[in-house]
């Protein structure tokens, strides 16, 4: 067992310092818990194909995306620019040599009342983190999604570009609902009915050979592997496009993924019961699947 699957005694870096994750608390009376004042990232370490140890993949980019979190929830920056050696030190610390993940919260830790100042404290930790099951162990499980009923919460109500806590409640209602009917998960729509994303994952659907994902004014996170796969298309000689897609599309397309730092890639079989067409073979989803991998160990 690796120092870092203690989960408890693990160090973690929070609020200036390092510690035992145990000891990584934030008060009850502070902002984050009493208004949601708080933004995140989720990064993923990957082990090397040599095993030369560990490597954050696109660190860069879920850095800039914390710090456009940060101000668009209007917190202070507690100091961003310090996670790369954070990270680093992070991971000789619990002498992390697998797969994991990271999250890299801003929580603001002081009490007061909704338009108090804040201030703002860093935390980094790890967790052991492999393959989910869709494809985990050389799987390849397709999801059973659901068009949700629920909404993606829009611009005029949260900014969807912010990766907050309080962007999360109405997701979550989405996906125990789903499951509760007997889905696997869920898309959540936009207020003009149209397709979104998934509670933590980008949505892309595949059709005429063509990958399609809702654009970014749809009200979507502005995801790091949703960039990777509209930048990796023209590499695997495929068009990508982002574009406006209703609950129909979905219903038609030839193949489907959902993807996001946590999840990976998850293959989707079928929507509200209409069958994806090109389930399971799934030529598509597949390349970018490998390439993926290939990238994230090299
Ligand atoms: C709402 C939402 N959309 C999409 C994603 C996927 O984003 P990324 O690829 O940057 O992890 C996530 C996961 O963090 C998410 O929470």
């Amino acid at each position: 067992m690796t120092a870092v699957q203690r989960d408890h005694r693990s160090q973690v870096f929070h609020a200036g310092a390092w510690c035992d994750a145990a000891d990584a608390t934030v008060p009850v009376g502070g902002l984050a818990l009493r208004y949601g004042v708080s933004v995140f990232e989720g990064v993923r370490l990957y082990r090397r194909a040599d095993r030369s140890g560990v490597r954050p993949f696109l660190l860069d980019a879920h850095v800039r995306r914390l710090g456009y979190s940060l101000a668009l929830s209007r917190i202070p920056d507690p100091g961003i620019d310090k996670i790369p050696e954070l990270v680093d030190d992070l991971v000789l610390r619990n002498g992390i040599d697998d797969d994991a993940y990271l999250r890299i919260a801003v929580n603001a830790v002081n009490p007061g009342l909704m338009d108090a100042e804040v201030e703002p404290a860093l935390t980094i930790s790890a967790t052991p983190m492999g393959r989910k099951r869709w494809l985990r162990d050389g799987a390849w499980e397709g999801m059973r999604l659901q068009v949700s009923l629920w909404q993606r919460a829009c611009d005029l109500a949260f900014p969807s570009a912010a990766k907050g806590i309080p962007n999360y409640g109405g997701p979550r209602l989405a996906l125990l609902d789903a499951k509760a009917a007997g889905f696997d998960g869920c898309v959540l729509t936009n207020a003009a009915g149209r397709l979104c994303e998934a509670p933590t994952a980008a949505l892309f659907l595949v059709r005429d050979g063509e990958l399609l994902t809702p654009a970014l004014t749809e009200g979507v996170l502005p995801s790091i592997t949703r960039r990777w796969v509209l930048d990796r298309a023209s590499a695997l000689g495929l068009t990508a496009r982002e574009t406006v897609l209703g609950r129909i599309d979905a219903y038609q397309a030839d193949e489907a993924f959902l993807c996001g730092t946590g999840l990976e890639f998850a293959p989707v079989r079928s929507f509200d019961g209409h069958a994806v067409r090109a389930w399971p073979d799934s030529p598509v989803t597949r390349a970018l699947v490998g390439r993926y991998f290939e990238e994230v160990r090299s």
